[in-house]
């Protein structure tokens, strides 16, 4: 069989192993055969994610299968990812354990790094996670360690680095897939309409609540919630989700029934929450209950070298969704990719490139095509901030940009600018380049 076999019995002695695990365990042959499992299969570098002991009395019990997807630190030192499937089965009154493993450290280097193989296997929603640069490799590895445990994950990064998409894929990794997967975005309501969006609430329990209502976390129930900008939710709030947490009930608002819920929290934000501990704007008690396994995004600029390798990704999904044949970009196209910062990250380039599919006549992308703060930066001669230049191309409209990225413009051109994109609040985000909770920040500042 093309994938290793060992039984042990249930004190981890090894009983049989066939050749393949013999030689994808032990590649040099120089070392006898190892007599117990923890001496071959454990030296793997996340031993605490996966323990055996509770992994063998989970079989006894439940008499089910098991899956996991562990790493494995060869005797060559290599580290490979490897699928291993055990099996109890009951042999004149004995329990054994099966366990059948493969390698699969390939196939997650395919689909996770190269646009070019998507289709190819289940991993389908690594697919869509394009990347191959060191520092977003590891990446991949925490998400599948993360998708593996039940701990809650904090994913950190600036805006539009893939932190939705790194909890997307969480979900679809892990054992809970089947079950929902609830987002909410913390930043976009009123402290009250949280509250109740998340714990729901009875009829009657404030003005306007007119029937009973189940919150987020009891629809997340067995599955996962993503608490998408968690750095801006209240004090109040935070200690009703520490209790959460601790007591895994919900309480619904106007009613003090407890209600068990059962989910798995993966929390996400651009802020430095360290920051605000300091500050006393975030609890800390709370920081480290949403923080047991963390994930940092990083900007686009620290990982230049997935530049090219992103842009051909979105020039092959715009070509699907436009019906158009754009082979790619021109070398100084491409170069001035290259060269720009990208303060929007991730959705930044993909939006640079929808927005040349529009442009594009021949089958190349030109640098004429892109967005011109993009070309701006690279015109100007000395050398500028982003900032600088789209204040610079903005300065006769009445949009500005500060330092800080923060946007500067009048109520009137806020008006026009939803008004030229219908109000729709996600592409007038785009339009002014900043995020949609900014946008909504802006609007309710200004009373639109
Ligand atoms: N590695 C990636 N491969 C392909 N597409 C990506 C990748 N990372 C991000 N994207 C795309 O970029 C856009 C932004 O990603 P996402 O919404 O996950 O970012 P975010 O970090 O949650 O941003 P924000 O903080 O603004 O909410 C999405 O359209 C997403 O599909
Ligand atoms: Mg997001």
């Amino acid at each position: 069989m093309p994938c290793g076999i060992v039984i042990v019995d249930k004190h981890l002695q090894i009983q049989y192993f066939n050749d393949f695990a013999g030689r994808f365990l032990n590649p040099d042959g120089e070392q006898s055969p190892p007599e117990k499992l923890s001496d071959l299969v454990f030296n793997t570098t996340d031993m605490h994610l996966f323990d055996m002991d509770d992994c063998m009395k989970n079989m006894i019990a439940s008499g089910k299968r098991n899956f996991h997807k562990t790493l494995i630190l060869k005797n060559d030192k290599t580290e490979r990812l490897v699928y291993l499937s055990a099996n109890l089965f009951v042999q004149e009154g004995r329990e054994f354990f099966l366990f059948a493993l493969s390698d699969i450290s390939d196939e997650m280097d395919c689909v996770t790094h190269s646009p070019g193989t998507f289709g190819r296997g289940e991993y389908l929603i690594s697919r869509k996670i394009i990347g191959r640069d060191e520092k977003v490799r590891d990446n991949y590895r925490m998400i599948a360690l993360a998708a593996d445990s039940e701990v809650n994950v904090m994913i950190t990064g600036e805006s539009g680095t893939g932190k939705e998409l790194v909890a997307d894929a969480i979900h679809e990794l892990s054992e809970r897939k089947d079950r929902p997967f609830v987002k909410v975005n913390c930043a976009a309501l009123s402290e009250t309409l949280l509250e109740s969006e998340l714990f729901g609430h009875v009829k009657g329990a404030f003005t306007g609540a007119y029937k009973d209502k189940t919150g987020k976390f009891e629809q997340a129930d067995g599955g996962t919630i993503f608490l998408d900008e968690i750095g801006e939710i209240s004090p109040a709030l935070q200690v009703k989700l520490l209790r959460v947490i601790q007591e895994k009930t919900i309480e619904k608002v106007g009613d003090n029934q407890p209600i068990r819920v059962n989910m798995r929290i993966v929390a996400a934000t651009n802020q430095n929450l360290r920051e605000r501990i300091k500050k006393n704007l975030f609890r800390e008690d709370l920081f480290y209950r949403l923080n047991v396994f963390s994930i940092h995004m990083p900007p686009l600029r620290d990982r230049k070298l997935d530049i090219p390798l992103l842009s051909e990704y979105f020039v092959e999904r715009f070509n699907r969704s436009t019906g158009k044949t754009v082979k790619g970009l021109s070398r100084q196209a491409s170069q001035t990719l290259m060269e720009y910062p990208w303060p929007g990250n991730i959705r930044e380039l993909q939006n640079a490139i929808e927005h040349a599919f529009v442009l594009v006549q021949g089958s190349l992308i030109e640098t004429e095509d892109l967005p011109s703060e993009i070309r701006y930066f690279m015109k100007a001669e000395s050398p500028t901030t982003l900032t600088e230049a789209s204040a610079k191309e903005n300065e006769n409209s009445g949009i500005q940009k500060t330092r800080g990225g923060q946007l500067r413009i009048s109520r009137e051109k806020l008006r026009a600018a939803l008004e030229k994109h219908d109000w729709n609040q996600t592409r007038t985000a785009e339009y002014l380049d900043i995020s949609r909770v900014a946008l909504w920040k802006k609007m309710k500042k200004m009373g639109l």
